[in-house]
């Protein structure tokens, strides 16, 4: 029939004009798509290759088209390619076909980088053809990478604070049985009194030196439960020796039987400075603390902490005679998580520094080095810094 007859020559038309057209067509979607397409026969050899793939692998279409795939492979896969391919066509077995996993592709320049590469299988008749869509895996491993890391910096966060709250269950703890020892050796040392006419003085004198060092261990217990706990900040007035003296004792806790000289002076012009002493003593604590910690070992070991008025602020400097720090740290010092300690969280600095701040104040370094050590400044105004704040004058919102 003539109608059918027509069909057929357009079916034939179709069959013969058609796959350049639409092949053509196909390669050019395939050249605008993000992930990598290749497409390869039975032996491996690349039929397709789009452009994403030459931007993946610096090779360009021309380079690949007709050598086999194993040119993108680092050698371990490359070497078990072949067989792969020759144990599927024999045996049936997938390993990645019909799955996607990630694999390693070889850029052009060496580089051996990450590839999510999911792989399907077309009969066709030209045989069979395994195409693969291939996605650089690098932002994802480098994002993995640092969750792993802020994992890690959240455990040991997550450790440091149960410390935290450890120590004060600890100090609370503690302080109870001292107060106690303190009061019983009170009480034996005024019935020893009673009771003998003449009291042996060694006793009196041991007794005695037991319940100086028995408030001693009370007073810095309650110190430490008032630098640990929770609180709402408050500001008032501080002298800055006081400061000082408060910081000093916490911040040398575990640094007795080492020879840390420390010295200290402060200007007479030093006024009172409004702050909230814990925080400054926070601030104050963890800069005695670092330079003790790099004084370790050291052959001269000083902390030198003087105060003086610096234009209208007061200006507390804490100076080590450390190795100073290396001019590539010093960008990130204050900053979370700097710390070069396996303990260390490298918080200290970056909260030292927001404190002053929220004073209206400020934490800066001189980093020393070449010899001389660190120099920590914390300068604080005298006052609230109130005063030059604008929202007083500003008329009330409704
Ligand atoms: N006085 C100092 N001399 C040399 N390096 C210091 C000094 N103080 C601090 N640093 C460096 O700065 C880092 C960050 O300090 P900090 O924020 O207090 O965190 P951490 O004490 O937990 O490490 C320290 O790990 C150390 O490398
Ligand atoms: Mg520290």
């Amino acid at each position: 029939m003539d109608h059918t007859a027509e069909t057929r020559t357009a079916a034939e038309r179709a069959s013969t004009q058609a796959p350049d057209v639409s092949q053509a067509r196909l390669l050019s979607v395939l050249d605008t798509a993000v992930d990598g397409i290749i497409v390869i026969d039975e032996l491996g050899r690349i039929l397709v290759y789009n452009r994403a793939c030459e931007r993946l692998f610096g090779y360009t279409a021309e380079e690949m088209i007709g050598r086999n795939v194993k040119a993108i492979m680092p050698r371990r896969y490359a070497d078990a390619h072949d067989d792969y391919l020759s144990s599927y066509r024999h045996t049936g077995v997938a390993r990645i076909i019909g799955i996607g996993r990630e694999v390693e592709g070889q850029h052009k320049d060496g580089a051996v980088f990450p590839l999510d590469l999911s792989v399907g299988e077309a009969q066709t008749p030209d045989g069979r053809q395994f195409i693969g869509i291939l996605r650089d895996a690098r932002p994802r491993a480098e994002y993995e990478q640092r969750v792993a890391e802020l994992q890690t910096e959240l455990l040991h966060m997550a450790r440091v604070s149960a410390m935290d709250e450890m120590g004060s269950a600890i100090a609370h703890e503690l302080n109870q049985p001292l107060t106690a020892a303190i009061l019983y050796l009170q009480a034996a040392s005024r019935r020893f009194k009673s009771i003998s006419a003449e009291p042996d003085e060694m006793v009196l004198e041991v007794v005695g030196k037991a319940m100086r060092e028995a408030e001693r261990a009370a007073s810095i217990i309650q110190r430490m439960r008032g630098f640990i706990e929770k609180r709402e900040p408050k500001r008032k007035r501080c002298t800055v020796s006081g400061l000082l003296d408060e910081s000093l004792e916490l911040a040398l806790v575990g640094s007795k039987g080492r020879r840390i000289e420390v010295v200290r002076s402060i200007d007479a012009d030093v006024p009172e400075i409004e702050v909230d002493p814990i925080q400054i003593e926070q601030i104050l604590v963890n800069l005695i603390r670092n330079a003790a910690e790099v004084l370790v070992d050291r052959e001269e070991q000083r902390i030198e902490i003087s105060a003086g008025l610096y234009e209208d602020r007061v200006r507390l400097s804490v100076a080590d005679t450390g190795p100073g720090i290396p001019a590539e740290a010093v960008p990130d010092l204050f900053k979370a998580f700097s710390s070069n300690k396996r303990s260390g969280l490298g918080l200290g600095l970056a909260i030292s520094r927001s404190i002053a701040q929220n004073h209206g104040g400020d934490l800066s370094v001189d980093p020393g080095g070449g010899g001389r050590g660190a120099c920590f400044r914390l300068d604080l105004p005298v006052g609230t810094g109130d005063d030059d704040a604008t929202d007083d004058n500003r008329p009330e919102t409704p």
